[in-house]
């Protein structure tokens, strides 16, 4: 959702900006736009609705642009449709100030008012347009002409969230930055330096970076980079260096990223999980997920968005029937309205890949008011969530690139099994030689999913079969309900074929009406004591004209034939099979999507990363 990236040295900033956006794709947008102050003198603006191919066509028209300062954006729209004047960057006042933006003003209206009154001329319908002006009207008005109390003075009259990067001709090689409650990294190189959403976008040109933190802002040169803090105060910042490398935010060969990445399971789950098994225990060095806190926790949250609340559904139920103890998932848009009944002791689980998800963030930070003990399983390190939660469990899957998620998803799953067996031995529910027993399976879980994997052709084949379904119903039950989410999410978001998820026994109670003559079912089926309750239910939908695929457990016992086809998953402890029976159907939906032709790792109107509430 929205990417910025800035960039200031010596070098043409046009190409870098580019390179920059494209790394930032993958965050999702609808149009993309660059600003860049020219060696004449000039503050150039050239952006368009579209694709950032569309964006360089444009670049190219211009003809040759020489300048070594700029910022670019791509833009994931929220106040006003995708159309050229919507886009990123707007100018401020008379073209001398150029403003990128993430976020939601939410004063906007306020402040358009306002600024209309003083004969500011809007362009667009945009939220951040107002900031372009008001930064331009406080810059003309000011009294010691600094840019940066300038842009302070801006974000004190702004409600909402934002990261900002802004470019004014009165300072041509430098790029002012802040930011609340959206990220914003300043890359640090040699006679150069970067601003940007998030890592993939410096990483092609320094290692290094600096996490801006909320309502700080920096003024970036060439050689320098300063932070000041909201008084305006002058600090110091911790210097950081990326851990990955390039190739991990590289297709290596693939066709896309979504593929590499499911490919690319086993090991994500194996970099999660292994570090933390130590002779037969699971153990949390990192995170102050103490015993003592597990043992007196009366109830555990979990909270998250998209897949990510998935993985917490099956949390839920694995803790629940491990530990004993009352779980809850619940959507994190939803968790902050529902007045929920929070106690100080309680846990509170905060499932994100990003980290910067702003409902998960703010519900998050409701928990911890109410004085839960909050501990946050993501992806990306140093993100916002995890820098706010008391504790953090790193999902070690590494760049996740392709929007709908895979590895992410199954690390974090990962991290909810390892939660879940320090709590049950925490809790007294299990000994010690069953703590280790469940170690042990869970170090054999990599190579499980790895020869789940090679269900591959047999679902490349069935995705020729029905790629061309209007519908598709995912049926399960407990475990496989839970997994069957997911996997109707995969399906819907990649493939834009409508489906949906039912628990298999709630089907009759009304949507089984829209069962008809090759409606395609995906009945789920791991858990040995609901086998014969399943194949009920698939028999109601097949006597109703639909063509079942079972994704049946090793040991499945109950009667096949009503199903099309079968795809059999290796054995595997029932607790832990959603880890094995969304593989499969992540690999049906990828390629159902590749046949369809469709934009596989950019799906229309998604984000990555959604920032905005
Ligand atoms: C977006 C993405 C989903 C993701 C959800 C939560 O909607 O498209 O794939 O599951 O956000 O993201 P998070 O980064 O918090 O896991």
């Amino acid at each position: 959702m929205c990417g910025i990236v800035g960039f200031t040295g010596r070098e043409n900033a046009l190409p870098i900006l580019i390179k920059g956006l494209h790394a930032l794709e993958y965050r999702g947008y609808d149009s993309a736009g660059i600003a860049a102050i020219t060696k004449e003198g000039e503050l150039r603006v050239i952006k368009t609705r579209g694709r950032i191919e569309a964006l360089e066509k444009k670049v190219l028209a211009a003809g040759d642009i020489d300048c070594t300062c700029g910022i670019g954006h791509t833009r994931w729209a929220t106040h006003g449709e995708p159309s050229d004047a919507n886009s990123h960057p707007h100018l401020g006042g008379d073209g001398k100030i150029a403003v990128v933006h993430n976020g939601i003003i939410e004063n906007y209206l306020e402040l358009r008012e306002h600024l209309t009154a003083r004969g500011y001329v809007f362009h667009s319908e945009t939220d951040t347009e107002t900031v372009a002006h008001l930064i331009a009207d406080l810059h003309k008005n000011s009294t010691d002409g600094d840019i940066v109390r300038t842009v302070l003075r801006a974000i004190h009259r702004v409600r909402g969230s934002y990261a900002l990067g802004v470019v004014s001709l009165d300072r041509p090689d430098e790029i002012i930055a802040a930011r609340r409650d959206n990220p914003l990294v300043i890359g640090l190189g040699e006679g150069e330096n970067m601003i940007a959403s998030d890592i993939t976008a410096i990483i092609r040109r320094t290692r290094k970076y600096i996490i801006l933190d909320d309502n700080e802002v920096a003024v970036v040169r060439p050689d320098e980079v300063i932070v000041y803090n909201n008084f305006g105060e002058r600090i110091e910042k911790e210097v950081r260096t990326v851990t990955w490398d390039l190739s991990a935010a590289e297709k290596g060969g693939y066709e896309h990223f979504m593929i590499k990445e499911i490919m690319e399971q086993p090991r994500a789950i194996s970099d999660t999980i292994r570090p933390r098994l130590k002779d037969g225990e699971i153990v949390f060095e990192e995170n102050g997920l103490t015993d003592d806190r597990m043992a007196n926790a009366k109830h555990v949250h979990i909270i998250g968005c998209g897949s990510a609340l998935h993985a917490g559904i099956v949390g839920q139920r694995v803790i629940e029937s491990l530990c004993r103890v009352r779980c809850t998932a619940r959507v994190a848009s939803e968790f902050r309205y529902e007045n929920p009944i929070i106690e100080p002791d309680d846990l509170c689980i905060v499932i994100s890949q990003s980290g910067e998800t702003a409902d998960t963030l703010a519900a998050m930070r409701q928990a911890k008011a109410a004085g839960a003990f909050t501990v946050a399983i993501v992806n990306v390190v140093s993100s916002t969530i995890a820098r706010e939660a008391d504790g953090v469990l790193y999902t070690w899957a590494g760049p996740e690139i392709s929007v709908a998620t895979t590895k992410a998803y199954s690390a974090q799953l990962s991290a909810l099994y390892l939660i879940a067996g320090r709590l049950a031995f925490a809790r007294g529910l299990m000994d010690a030689e069953q703590h280790k027993a469940f170690c042990a399976s869970l170090a054999a879980l990599p190579d499980l999913v790895q020869k789940t994997l090679e269900c591959k052709e047999q679902m490349q084949f069935l995705a020729t079969r029905y790629n061309n379904r209007a519908s598709v119903f995912f049926l399960g039950r407990g475990l496989d309900y839970a997994a069957a989410m997911e996997a109707s999410l995969k399906l819907k978001e990649i493939s834009y074929i409508h489906s949906e998820a039912y628990a298999a026994g709630e089907l009759k109670h009304g949507t089984i009406s829209l069962i008809e003559d090759g409606t395609l079912v995906v009945a789920l089926a791991t858990q040995h004591e609901l086998y014969e309750k399943t194949v009920s239910n698939i028999r109601e939908v097949t006597s109703r004209g639909a063509e079942v695929i079972l994704i049946a457990g090793a040991d499945f016992t109950g009667d096949e034939s009503a199903c099309r086809y079968v795809v059999r998953l290796p054995e595997c402890p029932a607790i832990l099979s959603a880890s094995l029976s969304i593989v499969p159907l992540q690999l049906l939906a990828y390629y159902i999507a590749v046949e369809r032709s469709c934009d596989v790792d950019k799906p229309r109107n998604l984000a990555k990363s959604v920032t905005v509430e």
